[in-house]
């Protein structure tokens, strides 16, 4: 065990069952929660860990969420922030899958379109759809109204508010 794993172990302890969300970028944990739409209230064990040594990285976040398991459908959206993440289902305390996000070639609800004139930020019933139209940065394209959103601007969506 090398000085970063040693470390990592002593923060957060393993878990049993559930999803851990690994090669997070720095500082992006509490965006992808929100991506995922947790809020913690769901009353599982979830720990987050920021700023974290890591030898791809430099630096990472990890979320581990208990007890649940993630479909790759429902954790594809969290590539948009963060591309680099790792995936692993844990049964009984081993690894029993492990992908890398995909970014979609579409995504739908989650981001808002930022034009405000867009139909999706007026009318209740259209839910927001872009195409992927590039990532790193991220470009996305609205379905209905043509405005591109960048990814300055998604990140400001999901930024936590600590007011
Ligand atoms: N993990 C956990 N609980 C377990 C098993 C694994 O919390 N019961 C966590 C590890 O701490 C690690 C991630 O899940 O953050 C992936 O585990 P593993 O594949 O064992 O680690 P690595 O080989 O370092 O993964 P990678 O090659 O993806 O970096
Ligand atoms: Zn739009």
């Amino acid at each position: 065990m090398n000085e970063n794993e040693y470390e990592r172990e002593l923060r957060v302890r393993k878990i049993k069952d559930g999803t851990v969300i690994d090669h997070i970028p720095a500082g992006k944990a509490l965006a992808v929660m929100k991506i995922l739409g947790l809020t913690g209230k769901e009353g599982n064990t979830i720990s987050i860990v920021m700023n974290v040594g890591s030898k791809k990285l430099g630096k990472k976040d990890v979320l581990k969420i208990e007890k649940k398991e993630l479909r790759s459908k429902e954790v594809n959206a969290i590539a948009l922030i963060a591309p680099s993440a790792t995936i692993n289902i844990i049964r009984d305390y081993k690894v029993v899958r492990k992908y890398k996000v995909r970014v979609p070639k579409e995504i739908t609800k989650v981001i808002h379109c930022s034009n405000p004139a867009c139909i999706t930020n007026y009318r209740e019933p259209t839910i927001p759809k872009f195409k992927v139209i590039k990532t790193n940065p991220l470009i996305l394209k609205c379905m209905y109204c043509g405005r591109y959103t960048l990814e300055d601007d998604v990140i400001k969506q999901f930024e936590v508010s600590t007011a």
